[in-house]
């Protein structure tokens, strides 16, 4: 854990989910490019390839997770074990750190490591935050407790549907809530990251400030810190792998055997899964669909199976070569080949920004948090996708897909996508938003 570089040091404590990592990783490229030294704080669990980013510095601390902890399906219990088990191996390793490298610039954390709220103050040093989702959920996630006080919480089937007065667009099966065993536990993780947030020094998003101006307006009344949109962090810097399941490189070879436009591709992410018979319903209706289409089935997806043995005997071999599954995608290159026309997505943020950059139309099918603001607003807002809204059934798929990829109002949405790619190139040019803002950014973290 030697550090000799003369220039300005980032501590940066990565979060270990895969939708984290990614953007935390970019970050650290960035600000890298910016003339920065990075050191990379990270857990054992989910411990990042440190083979992939020769140029920072990495260090391990002990998370002391049991197995049984690691794997809980019941994701925010495991964030609230990260943040308790964390703080003592966290304060240690900075204390080492800055015993070392006295001048550090700041820390950055995800916003999910809420336990370091006033914690590296006490060490006498800056913390910056970076909050991965976009302007629009973190909004609608900072409002948690006006909502839970009006009872959206508790609400009946037959009020999904209603609109949220405090905020447009969005209805009340729209609202960022977490699928966890007791409420009261992410009750207690928005809590912890809300206040985090208004004690940093600073917030940093992955988001684009000409696509959510009046979100970043809304967000500055209730953090009064100053906000960076800095995104689309990966159209900042080329390509490098934070991936934790390797990524099926034939996907590629496969997609140029393809026509332009045609291929609908299908992840769900990291963290979303499916039952058995909606698998089946998602996997009949990309078959009936006659389109040809590249399918993510990480392991796990599909509650209670190790991968895809429940498809019917011969649904593979049926496809004659027109689907392809794999285990885990080059998502950003797949979106980026000229073959791939749609992404049916969960709809989280890092797949969302990833498509928009690309000029793919989406087909959303979110399960929770921010994935379904983000679902309201590529449907109803950007109008830039369909939006899954009832039940998954095989004919609903197929209609989707269709729709998408074949209709005039495939036609029209694919058209509606292409000024927000072109703003989202836009604003990394000299002049543009997020170039702005990270010169902003970097003079911010100098002058601490
Ligand atoms: C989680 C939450 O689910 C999401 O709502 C939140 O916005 C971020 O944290 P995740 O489910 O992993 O994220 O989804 P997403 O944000 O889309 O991130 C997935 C990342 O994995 C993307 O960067 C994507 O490029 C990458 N990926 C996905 C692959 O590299 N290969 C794949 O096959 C699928």
């Amino acid at each position: 854990m030697e550090i000799r570089e003369t220039k300005p040091v980032i501590f940066l404590f990565v979060f270990p989910l895969q939708g984290h990592l990614n953007p935390n990783f970019q970050l650290a490229n960035i600000l890298f490019n910016k003339g920065f030294s990075i050191t990379v704080i990270h857990t054992e669990f989910n411990a990042p390839n440190s083979a992939n980013f020769p140029h920072f510095t990495f260090v391990s601390i002990p998370d002391g997770l049991s197995e049984s902890e690691t794997s809980n399906p019941d994701v925010i219990e495991l964030l609230h074990d990260l943040n308790s088990k964390c703080v003592a191996p966290f304060g240690d390793c900075l204390k080492k750190l800055l015993s070392q490298e006295p001048t550090a610039a700041c820390v950055i954390v995800d916003a999910l490591w809420y336990f370091t709220d006033g914690l590296t103050e006490k060490f006498g040093i800056p913390r910056m935050v970076l909050r991965t989702v976009n302007l629009s959920a973190f909004v609608a996630f900072s409002k948690f407790h006006v909502l839970r006080e009006k009872g959206y919480l508790s609400l009946q089937e037959s009020q999904a549907d209603l609109p949220v007065p405090e905020l447009p667009h969005l209805r009340m099966k729209d609202l960022p809530w977490f699928q966890t065993e007791d409420p009261r536990s992410g009750d207690k993780l928005k809590t912890g990251v809300l206040k985090s947030l208004k004690s940093s020094s600073g917030i940093i998003f992955n988001a684009i400030q000409d696509l959510e101006q009046e979100q970043l307006d809304e967000s500055l009344k209730e953090f009064p810190v100053p906000h960076f949109c800095i995104g689309p962090f990966h159209k900042h810097v080329s390509p490098s792998s934070s991936s934790l399941l390797t990524q099926d490189m034939t996907c590629l070879s496969w997609l140029d055997k393809q026509e332009p436009n045609s291929v609908i591709y299908i992840s769900l992410g990291s963290i979303a899964s499916v039952d058995e018979s909606e698998f089946l319903e998602i996997a009949w209706g990309l078959r009936n669909s006659n389109q040809p289409f590249l399918w993510v089935v990480r392991p796990g997806l599909v509650r209670g199976t190790e991968w895809i043995e429940i498809l019917p005997k011969g649904f593979v071999e049926s496809l004659e070569g027109k689907g392809k599954i794999v285990k885990w995608a080059p998502q950003i290159e797949v979106l980026a080949h000229r073959a791939t026309g749609g992404f049916l997505t969960h709809c989280g943020w890092n797949s969302t920004i990833e498509s928009i950059c690309e000029g793919v139309p989406l087909i959303c099918k979110p399960s929770f948090g921010d994935q379904r603001v983000n679902a309201r607003y590529i449907s109803d807002v950007w109008r830039i996708g369909l939006h899954l809204e009832n039940k998954i059934e095989r004919v609903e798929i197929e209609k989707a897909v269709r729709t998408l990829m074949k209709s005039s109002e495939g036609e029209e949405i694919r058209k509606r996508i292409m000024p927000m790619k072109e703003t989202a190139e836009k604003c990394l040019e000299p002049g543009g938003s997020s170039f702005r803002n990270l010169e902003k950014l970097v003079a911010y973290i100098l002058a601490f």
